[in-house]
């Protein structure tokens, strides 16, 4: 009898030993995750061990996770606590405001860790929060928690300087970070661990669902929750469907921004994508049609071109800079010159002249057209003449981590909507809009330019998906990409992906993303996620560009509408 007495107390003491509550309150799991809810790690001494096995990915722009606990039932209890990180190169040494060892408070407390990047790689960092309690037989007995979070670092470009932050709250920060494809938020391994969590929250019934609101903070992030993985391909058709709805969600809110702005008054029906009732118009692949016609008057003589230094080569391509002096004229003008080697074979040859001279004949302002082609001797490699722009490539440009604040980025995205609108309404198809296809001179001044060499020039950009055709993948609007079929609404979707690529400073879209992947992923609503620093009324518009369906993307001309307000907007507090 005594001896069970003692079992009783024994027991007893136990129990209150193991009462420990352990979570992460629900603001604190929106910032991560998107979503309004707690996340336990321990309820009232019983362990989560669906929470604890996965790894919450922490987004760039979130540097302390903060935890709350209690010991319950006013018995206290020791701690351990201690922060493992991976990579020290890329995060400092994690900073907890509660010291290592102590007591676990009767009061509901939080605690805090902070995670801050070096800048000096972008990667993400494996963090691992090991909490050491009694909790089980004794109090010498240790129960080891473990919480996973993976932290996203970015590389920060030492050459940008300031930011600027609109009076109306608008963010206009100068892009600071060149992301590398690492943070390229789209693959869907966070999305199931996401799922999983919240599996593991419904088993402890502690989901608190706040009511999906349409709101821009919470989509950003939505988006940076589903960051990094390389885990896309298997997970199964219902988590991915998890990704439709959010995908779905973001068009829906950007379309209704975006026609908010006031319609275009007087459109063009080549640059409107689709006007019911009136025949569609017929559009063209400058691409095609012959060569030697559209070569007339373009022909100049081979001692009128000298090339002078390689600006760029690939594996057969080379991009010059010459000098070149019609017979008419007093100097020589520097130009930029797009050829083939000696030893290119007979279709590259004739590819880089059709593509050299797609844009023949035209003339705007946003439009780089070709001035010139030397052809002759017939044995030798035909050089195209182009003007030339001080800053060449942009995307180049961009790599090379210019500054660009948001002004800029608006201007620049508004430089290529000209020059499509122009092509469109000469019945023109660009399809391969980029900016590896256009070049950017020392004022921002940005020409859409042909696309001869950017397969050579650019390979990471260009994919074959088993039919032999080298195609710009990650750029191609859905209908592209699966039935081939090229719109002015495709040029739209293609000329979001160059928005995007100008807002993360020249990075690679989707880029974890395998291509051949690519349509499977886009069709189940995925999309690139937001930038760092991208303004909302940016995203809005680009997101708006990669709906799926063709008709209901914005065209060119309200794009512009759209981009022009928004520029006087930012122009009334910068
Ligand atoms: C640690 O940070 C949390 C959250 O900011 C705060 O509530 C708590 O009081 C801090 N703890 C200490 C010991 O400073």
């Amino acid at each position: 009898m005594w001896l069970y007495g003692i079992f009783i107390v024994i027991a007893m003491v136990e129990r209150c030993l193991s009462k420990l509550d352990l979570y992460v309150d629900s603001d604190d799991v929106k910032q991560l995750l998107g979503v309004s809810s707690q996340l336990w790690y321990v309820h009232n001494g019983t362990v989560n061990k669906y929470a604890l096995g996965y790894v919450v990915v922490v987004p760039p722009q979130v540097d302390t996770l903060t935890f709350r606990w209690q010991a319950l039932e006013g018995w206290t209890m020791p701690y351990n606590l201690s922060v493992q990180i991976a990579n020290r190169e890329a995060l400092s040494v994690p900073v907890l405001n509660i010291s290592e060892q102590g007591l676990v408070p009767t009061q509901l407390s939080a605690w805090t860790v902070r995670l801050i990047c070096t800048g000096k790689l972008t990667t993400q960092v494996d963090v691992s929060i090991t909490l050491e309690v009694p909790m089980t037989t004794s109090l010498s007995e240790l129960t080891t928690l473990t919480i996973l979070r993976k932290k996203i670092c970015l590389r920060v470009c030492r050459c940008f300087a300031d930011s600027e932050i609109g009076a109306n709250g608008i963010s206009v920060e100068v892009v600071e970070a060149r992301h590398s494809t690492t943070v390229v938020y789209i693959t869907l391994g966070c999305l199931a661990v996401f799922l999983v969590v919240v599996a593991a929250l419904a088993t402890f019934n502690h989901i608190r669902n706040n009511k999906a609101r349409p709101n821009t903070r919470r989509r950003a992030l939505e988006n940076n929750r589903s960051s990094v993985s390389g885990r896309t391909q298997n997970l199964p058709n219902n988590q991915r469907g998890g990704a439709v709805a959010s995908g779905g969600k973001n068009s829906q809110s950007s379309l209704s921004e975006l026609r908010r702005s006031p319609q275009p008054t007087n459109t063009t029906t080549a640059t409107t994508t689709t006007t019911t009732g009136s025949p569609e118009p017929q559009y063209t692949d400058p691409r095609q049609g012959d060569v030697s016609a559209k070569l007339t008057g373009l022909r100049v003589p081979h001692e009128t071109l000298q090339l002078l230094e390689i600006e760029q080569e690939g594996t057969f391509g080379r991009v010059y800079h010459a000098l070149y002096q019609p017979p008419d004229k007093p100097h020589p003008t520097s130009v930029t010159v797009k050829t083939v080697t000696e030893s290119s074979s007979e279709v590259q040859r004739s590819v880089l002249l059709s593509e050299g001279i797609m844009l023949a004949g035209l003339a705007h302002d946003q439009l780089l057209t070709v001035i010139g082609a030397v052809v002759t001797p017939p044995e030798s490699p035909p050089r195209i003449i182009f003007p030339r722009s001080s800053q060449g490539n942009l995307k180049r440009f961009l790599q090379g981590c210019h500054t660009l604040v948001t002004k800029e980025v608006v201007s620049v995205g508004l430089q290529v909507l000209q020059a499509l609108s122009y092509l469109h309404s000469r019945l023109l198809l660009h399809k391969d809009v980029a900016t590896r296809n256009c070049v950017v001179d020392d004022n921002l001044a940005v020409k859409l330019t042909d696309c001869a060499l950017a397969r050579d020039l650019y390979p990471a950009d260009y994919h074959c998906l088993g039919d032999n055709e080298n195609r710009p993948i990650k750029w191609l609007a859905l209908e592209s990409l699966t039935h081939k079929v090229f719109t002015p609404a495709a040029d739209v979707w293609s000329w979001g992906v160059l928005l995007w690529e100008v807002m993360t400073l020249g990075q690679q879209p989707y880029g974890e993303i395998d291509p051949f992947e690519i349509s499977a992923v886009l069709r189940q609503g995925v999309r690139l996620a937001q930038p760092i620093n991208c303004p909302d009324e940016l995203f809005q518009a680009m997101t708006f560009c990669w709906t799926a369906a063709p008709r209901e993307r914005p065209s060119v001309d309200e794009l512009i509408m759209y981009l022009t307000n928004f520029q006087q907007h930012l122009d009334r507090y910068v």
